[in-house]
């Protein structure tokens, strides 16, 4: 009997954290490798932000914090989301983490029983089938096409319910696919779960600031507020306010679910990190002009990579309506050779490929839809440029 649990033989590290580390190996070995598989903005913190957290430090606000967060900081959440959701939670129905990802663990950890199934569509976040792994759920993936934007389809999504279905996780916008869901789709997603009351919604809105050409962002709550009492809405700073090292989250929701996830981080890791919370105060309740700026930059970063690589013959790329990434299908380029000979059987030999070329991108098959590769554009113009060209140099290099 091995000392690590069974279990953790089918625990899949994060794919991006592999990426990355693979592509600083590269560069330390002295290979000149250009990154788009980074998940976080390029952009320092807010200064605003910055200077809340410094102020925190200096005043001695480094106690441990309650469990749920500070309250200054579930004020300003429930703030926020009457500001800009529309909705309407008390700091009691609000949760602060050491990150989104931290509050949707506890969101699986304290309503997954053994068997219990959570749907997740594809392509979809790593983290939403580990944790729910790791929590001894079974996640049942339903997969989304290109041909569809990678929006999820209402029928789909009613076949793969059963009396098991214990929630329904919904990222809008799509990390890795930019989709956005529009009102009218989010309002088909709503009917079919009208029919199926056992279903909740976790809502993971984190890249909700993050939406191009002038589009609003509308959530699963928009297109059915009667849901409200059965869905977990996820938001953070990462994105949003460019504070990835901050590791700071939130959930709002339903009050016996917030005190149960308040119980269980009462055990873990107890409240999120306090000097981050007060900088996550500064943020919500400031000036939201950095989030403004960093999306018309990533705007256009977007349309030029979307421009650069839909010209490669070989790759199909649709233009992502949100977040930072594009996912390109390589279909076209299954079962070509490399120029050493070998074959290009999948999108991880593909990506494999293309590091080689000096570029790291993620494969599809970390994000259950393939064959497809993320590239993320929170990075430089200059470099989304060079490693553009040498994405198509080695396209047009196969076989
Ligand atoms: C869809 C999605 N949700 C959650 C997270 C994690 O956010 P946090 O940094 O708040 O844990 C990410 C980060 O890549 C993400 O892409």
């Amino acid at each position: 009997m091995g000392m690590i649990a069974e279990h953790m033989s089918c625990i899949k590290q994060s794919a991006a954290s592999v990426v990355s580390a693979r592509a600083t190996e590269l560069r330390q070995q002295g290979k000149d490798v250009v990154s788009l598989s980074a998940g976080e903005p390029d952009f320092p913190t807010p200064e605003h932000v910055q200077l809340a957290g410094i102020r925190a430090i200096v005043e001695g606000k480094t106690k441990y914090p309650p469990i749920p967060g500070i309250l200054p900081l579930r004020q300003a959440v429930c703030r926020k989301l009457a500001r800009e959701n529309g909705l309407d939670y008390t700091p009691e129905q609000v949760i602060a983490g050491a990150g989104a990802k931290q509050v949707i663990f506890n969101a699986l950890a304290v309503t997954l029983d053994p068997g219990d199934e959570v749907i997740v569509p594809a392509p979809y976040f790593g983290c939403y089938i580990e944790e729910t792994a790791l929590c001894r759920g079974v996640p049942v993936v339903v997969e989304t096409t290109q041909d569809d934007g990678f929006r999820l389809d209402p029928a789909r999504l009613e076949a793969a319910i059963t009396p098991r279905t214990k929630w329904l996780i919904l990222n809008n916008p799509n990390n890795p696919s930019g989709a956005v869901l529009d009102l009218d789709r989010l309002q088909a997603i709503a009917e079919v779960l009208q029919r199926h009351p056992q279903v909740w919604v976790l809502s993971d809105d984190i890249y909700e600031h993050l939406i191009y050409d002038g589009r609003a962002f509308h959530s699963i709550l928009d297109a059915a507020p009667d849901l409200k009492d059965r869905t977990l809405v996820v938001n953070g700073f990462s994105k949003t306010f460019s504070m990835t090292g901050w590791r700071l989250g939130y959930g709002a929701g339903p009050l016996d679910l917030i005190k149960n996830m308040t119980k269980y981080q009462s055990q873990t890791t107890s409240g999120a990190c306090q000097v981050s919370q007060w900088a996550g105060v500064a943020a919500l309740d400031g000036d939201m002009g950095f989030a403004a700026r960093q999306r018309a930059i990533f705007q256009e970063r977007r349309d030029l990579v979307v421009q650069m690589l839909a010209a490669v013959p070989g790759l199909r790329v649709v233009r992502p309506e949100g977040a930072f990434y594009v996912y390109i299908s390589c279909a076209d380029l299954i079962g070509r050779a490399a120029p050493g000979g070998k074959t290009i059987a999948s999108d991880a030999d593909f990506a494999n490929y293309l590091l080689d070329a000096g570029v790291a991108v993620i494969p599809g098959d970390a994000f259950g839809l393939s064959p497809f590769v993320r590239i993320s554009f929170a990075t430089d113009t200059a470099s989304l440029k060079e490693a553009c060209r040498r994405i198509a140099d080695a396209c047009a290099a196969l076989g």
